[in-house]
């Protein structure tokens, strides 16, 4: 068998379909939103990337000094043949992980990219001869099948991703990652914690703009995607500390009324002024809460590492029982 496999679980044309249902929702609702997956075209990917080395940013760094920091540990405990990367992206932070693990037979990387998922998959044969990579074309917030690899499995999902799901979505999602898991296996989970607002703001509001031109993308795929007409000087980038909630929210605020057309969708769209769109909510977490959550889908927080400013935390957890 060829050591790289993918399977793809999305129909080809998944995406497009999913974005129009997405939109037709998200811009026909009060208040107006629309989910964040839809940033992340090439440009937008190249954007985050461009985000993650920004002085201002540091959930990535912050995690990566975890990982750095706690593989060896997280190795040991874990013992994982197969390590499964939920959302793997560039997967760089992930290499620390796989240099670790020394009994590790098979990479399984699930992303909705399947470019991105042989850009990682190819790097990594090269240099490790007797590692099964099997890329998994899918959704994360869908129905997961994983492939038959050798137990244990080391579940992870990275970057603080799950915080860009509403508490509702969370519940759903890591009961789905429990029925996953045997009693061996493990999930390795990154979140960003609550800290300092202005600390908050800065990171979803750089100096340089960056932010705001990865918020701003959404609007160019619209235009590309659905042939749409957004102006995205006609929009503000906005981010917004909810304290009650404990998120980030990030939003283009219309600078004046203004009237997108989305032909795709036979749609026309308008925007009073200051009017506000939510592109993005951005959650951050505090160690209780994050045990909470576990638990409330089966998972028992095993350990709980963080970097040394406590801006970020990787949990592992277990089936409960
Ligand atoms: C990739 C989802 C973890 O929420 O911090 C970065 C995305 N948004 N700047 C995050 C993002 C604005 C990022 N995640």
């Amino acid at each position: 068998m060829s050591p790289f496999a993918l399977t793809r679980t999305l129909p080809v044309d998944a995406t497009a379909a999913a974005l129009r249902a997405d939109v037709a929702a998200g811009l026909g609702a009060a208040p107006k939103w629309l989910p964040p997956k839809w940033f992340y075209d090439a440009r937008g990917s190249e954007l985050f990337e461009e985000i993650t080395r920004l002085p201002e940013y540091y959930p990535t760094r912050a995690e990566r000094e975890i990982l750095a920091a706690r593989a060896p540990e997280i190795a040991a405990a874990s013992g994982a043949r197969t390590l499964v990367e939920l959302g793997s992206g560039s997967s760089e932070k992930t290499r620390l992980l796989l240099d670790a693990l020394p009994d590790l037979r098979a990479y399984v990387p699930v992303d909705v990219s399947s470019s991105a998922l042989e850009l990682a998959g190819q790097a990594l044969l090269a240099e490790r001869p007797g590692l099964t990579v099997h890329a998994l074309v899918a959704d994360f917030q869908q129905a997961l099948a994983l492939p038959r690899t050798p137990g244990p499995r080391l579940v992870v999902f990275l970057g603080g991703t799950i915080g860009n799901l509403l508490p509702a979505e969370r519940a759903h999602f890591l009961a789905a990652v429990r029925t996953l898991l045997e009693p061996d296996d493990a999930l390795l989970l990154g979140t960003d914690l609550v800290k300092e607002e202005a600390t908050l703001l800065a990171a979803y509001d750089d100096a340089a703009g960056v932010t705001a031109a990865f918020n701003k993308n959404v609007l160019s795929v619209l235009n590309r995607e659905l042939g749409a007409d957004f102006q995205p000087a006609d929009f503000d980038h906005v981010a917004h500390w909810d304290a009650e909630r404990e998120w980030i929210e990030m939003r283009l605020r219309a600078r004046s009324a203004v009237t997108a057309k989305i032909p795709a969708l036979d749609l026309a769209v308008s925007f009073a002024a200051g009017e506000e769109l939510r592109t993005e909510v951005s959650a951050k977490f505090r160690r209780a809460g994050v045990s909470t959550e576990l638990a409330a889908a089966g998972l028992a927080l095993r350990q709980w590492w963080t970097d040394g400013a406590d801006r970020f935390a990787l949990s592992l957890a277990t089936p409960a029982g």
